[in-house]
């Protein structure tokens, strides 16, 4: 129950166990580009290139950066927790040049404070955290599009944390890259980052194309802004996803079956049903840490449905709490980076563990464990806060009961 990554969904462990085929097997073609439509859905997109990029999270958020940035080019970050530092740390790696804005952890910007920052700086691509894990808040990307458009600027942002547990829709929201992660809300293990980009984005990466020496047809001239890593050359990831089939890495086969079954049980779902079922349970963990007298930290109103940061009280451990509830109970919980590190805890309600029994169970646990380290909590408070959040909703949680493996 910590921000990720969390339990892996039973089905995609399950996809994740089967055989190996080879790479240009008609099965495994035939599931990239299965995976590829599923994941247009995931992503609420119709951009033709939308792929998996080998590797945890940032390895999408490097390939993005490192494909769309050359050196010398203007990147604007606004930093309102972790992610946007890493943002910064990669596009500087990159050669570009960073300007940032920056908010307290636990708030968001304006749009018109996005805006200002984007007339003044006038960069090529503004790059911003959707869900910053670390803080638990959501930035607003309505209107950033439009902007962006007028400007000619670049759009992209990082939904590792949000993806499939908030409203988020890539066309709508006019945006040229996005990249994510299995281990939140898509319920699935790290290792391979689902990304996204827009036609517009697609000509700037393509136009940096070189093709590798030992696989050209003819003697390739090496393009005077090549894309900078080998690995994450998204330019030649579309040719190896892409009708060409051109010999790029080996695919990392059992991820891209993970990757699959994560896209397939959120398409099964329904997007938006899996977005409402992550606000259910998250508004109920939200009501029981509250009803238990805790503190919460962060703007409320921009709250991840999927995550709360919860004030560890004064006097009480905050790592034995948490060791304690892993012994004892088997659950865990988040610790916290940078300025919140030993102030906040982090509990998630995402993905497979976004269901009423591990909400209910997580309440009833850390109510025991905080007064047996002589914290003031309200006895029955969480459980029976969480119990009324549920009444209130809309939702039949039902089915979620007994679902545990
Ligand atoms: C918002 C966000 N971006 C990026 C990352 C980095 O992901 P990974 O550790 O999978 O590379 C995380 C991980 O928690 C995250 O929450």
């Amino acid at each position: 129950m910590g921000p990720g990554p969390i339990n892996a969904d039973p089905r995609v462990l399950r996809a994740m166990s089967a055989q190996l085929v080879g790479q240009y097997d008609p099965a495994m073609t035939g599931y990239m580009n299965e995976t590829m439509e599923l994941y247009r859905q995931v992503f609420k997109t119709r951009n033709r290139q939308t792929l998996l990029v080998d590797g945890t999270s940032r390895a999408g958020i490097e390939a993005a950066i490192v494909s769309l940035v050359s050196p010398g080019d203007r990147v604007l970050v606004p930093i309102f927790g972790r992610f946007g530092h890493l943002l910064r740390e990669i596009a500087e790696r990159a050669g570009a040049e960073v300007h940032v804005i920056e908010k307290e952890w636990g708030q968001v910007f304006t749009e018109a404070e996005i805006a200002s920052a984007l007339r003044s700086v006038q960069p090529k691509l503004l790059a911003v955290v959707h869900g910053d894990t670390s803080t638990t808040v959501a930035q607003p990307l309505e209107g950033l599009g439009e902007l962006c458009a007028k400007h000619g600027v670049l759009f992209y942002t990082d939904v590792t944390a949000s993806l499939g547990g908030n409203p988020f829709d890539t066309d709508a929201l006019g945006l040229d890259a996005v990249t994510a992660g299995l281990q939140k809300c898509l319920g699935g293990p790290s290792g391979s980052a689902p990304a996204t980009f827009s036609p517009r984005a697609v000509e700037v990466i393509d136009s940096r194309k070189s093709i590798e020496a030992g696989i050209a047809s003819s003697a390739d001239e090496v393009h005077a802004t090549r894309i900078r890593s080998n690995y994450l050359d998204l330019a030649m990831i579309f040719d190896y996803w892409g009708e060409k089939r051109l010999n790029h890495h080996t695919e990392a086969t059992s991820m891209l079956y993970g990757a699959r079954e994560c896209a397939r049980l959120l398409v099964e779902e329904g997007v938006d049903a899996a977005v409402e079922r992550h606000r259910v349970h998250g508004a109920a963990m939200l009501a029981g840490v509250q009803g238990l007298g805790l503190a919460t930290f962060g703007d409320l109103s921009h709250k991840m449905n999927n995550v709360v940061a919860v004030v560890i009280p004064d006097g009480v451990n905050g790592d034995a709490v948490r060791g304690e509830l892993l012994e004892d109970f088997g659950i865990e919980i988040g610790t916290s980076f940078g300025p919140l590190h030993g102030k906040v805890w982090r509990i998630g309600t995402m993905g497979y563990n976004a269901r009423k029994d591990a909400v209910l169970t997580t309440l009833a646990a850390l109510e025991t464990v905080l007064r047996r380290q002589g914290a003031a909590v309200v006895p029955g408070g969480g459980v029976d806060a969480a119990y009324q959040a549920y009444a209130s909703s809309v939702v039949d949680t039902s089915a979620d009961e007994g679902s545990a493996a």
